[in-house]
């Protein structure tokens, strides 16, 4: 063997892990495919509904698939006293992440997660995680906010629910698409961390209530999905357009990373980005309320021109989500609502041809000793 073979790929960098027909990631195009679709024709011309059915069944539907599918989403968004139960007696000031992932955690235990694990009964397990998790996110948000929640109601859109959920109300058609878009845009994205995680948990034949609340564990962090959140943060704290420059020059002297930016597959520019950002623009505008947008130009420009790294998604969808109305604890749990669908996606491929993950490492630990008993090891 030569030496190369046990040098550790420090994240796993450039190592295929298996094979996926879930998505394609085109760094050099600068694209994304879900399941051969371009995701920004998905966001301009479908629904989120109609890109989950896609992420799990392997095809767009046609009007029919779609009425059936939706009605059973529609039919199952609820979720039971139990859950509900759980997210109040979550602590003050907790983050609303960590009550997603134990309301998951325990909404897997319920009767309606009961049941075979076969092909058909992950399928339908599957579209339940994505019909509650918006509810579990919108009651936590009212209970955070000393409110009662409201229940989901079943002649709503996805989208057009959720803002119901947390505001009472629904928002103009053209900031529901916003969000459905976002939504679309954060589906799915080949083996990032939170998707990988769930494979490996799927993959000890573990259930898929554990790999989605393993996944919720991944995502929090701010490196995956809790970017969306550090970047309203970094656009609140710099305020106002002319402190932008000089907080990012700052930012970079102290070798601090910019949130928003970079990304280890795509280095010439993050294929969801032009569409987040004429959503961004849209909501914008429709709100009269162009301060981030002005302060995003110069932060993007400024680590442009010292750094050369591009913006990701999180940049243009964490403005997004506070002109749309919801607080930044909210951004990364809404992440989670989408990427459901992808991680589900993941888990039932892994599984239709699972192998264990199990990895090695390069041990650089003390060479081999011997044991001294306890009564002659000196202190
Ligand atoms: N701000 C400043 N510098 C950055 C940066 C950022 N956001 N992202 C990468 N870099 C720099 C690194 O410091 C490193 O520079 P060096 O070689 O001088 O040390 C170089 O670019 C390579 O970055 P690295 O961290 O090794 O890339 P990675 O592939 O391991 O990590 C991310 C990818 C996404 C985790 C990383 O770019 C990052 O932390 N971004 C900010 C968080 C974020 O937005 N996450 C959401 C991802 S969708």
């Amino acid at each position: 063997m030569n030496g190369d073979t046990f040098r550790a790929k420090k994240g796993l960098e450039g190592v295929i892990f298996d094979e996926t027909a879930i998505s394609e990631v085109i760094p050099e195009r600068q694209t994304l495919l879900y399941r051969g679709y371009p995701v920004a024709d998905l966001a301009e011309h479908c629904r989120f509904e109609e890109v989950a059915y896609l992420l799990l069944h392997g095809e767009l539907p046609d009007t029919t698939a779609i009425k059936v599918f939706t009605e059973f989403e529609r039919h199952h968004r609820a979720i039971d006293e139990g859950t509900l139960a759980v997210l109040r007696s979550a602590p003050a000031g907790h983050h609303p992440m960590d009550s997603l992932r134990t309301a998951v955690s325990f909404l897997s235990m319920t009767e309606p997660f009961s049941g075979a694990e076969d092909p058909p009964g992950l399928l339908r397990k599957s579209i339940l995680f994505y019909a509650k998790l918006p509810t579990i996110v919108a009651a936590d948000y009212r209970i955070r906010q000393g409110k009662n929640p409201i229940p989901p109601q079943s002649d709503l859109s996805a989208a057009e629910n959720f803002f119901l959920m947390c505001f009472e109300q629904v928002p103009h058609p053209d900031l529901v698409k916003a969000l459905d878009a976002s939504l679309t845009l954060y589906a799915e994205h080949g083996f990032n961390a939170s998707s990988f995680t769930a494979r490996v948990v799927a993959s000890s034949l573990s259930d898929l209530g554990s790999a989605i609340t393993a996944a919720i564990g991944s995502l929090k962090g701010p490196l995956h999905g809790g970017a969306n959140e550090a970047v309203m943060e970094m656009l609140a704290e710099i305020g106002t357009p002319d402190r932008a420059r000089d907080w990012v020059l700052k930012a970079l002297a102290e070798r601090r990373k910019i949130m928003g930016f970079g990304h280890r597959v795509y280095r010439l520019g993050d294929s969801r980005v032009p569409t987040m950002k004429i959503y961004r623009d849209r909501v914008a505008e429709a709100t009269g309320d162009s301060r981030w947008i002005a302060i995003s130009h110069i932060v993007e420009q400024t680590v442009h021109d010292e750094k050369g790294i591009p913006a990701n998604l999180d940049f243009p969808a964490g403005p997004t989500y506070a002109l749309l109305g919801f607080d930044i604890p909210m951004f990364t749990p809404i992440f989670a609502m989408a990427r459901v669908t992808g991680w589900c996606a993941h888990v039932m491929e892994q599984l239709s041809g699972n192998r264990i993950v199990r990895p090695l490492s390069t041990y650089i630990g003390p060479e081999e000793r011997r044991v001294i008993p306890l009564e002659h090891r000196s202190s």
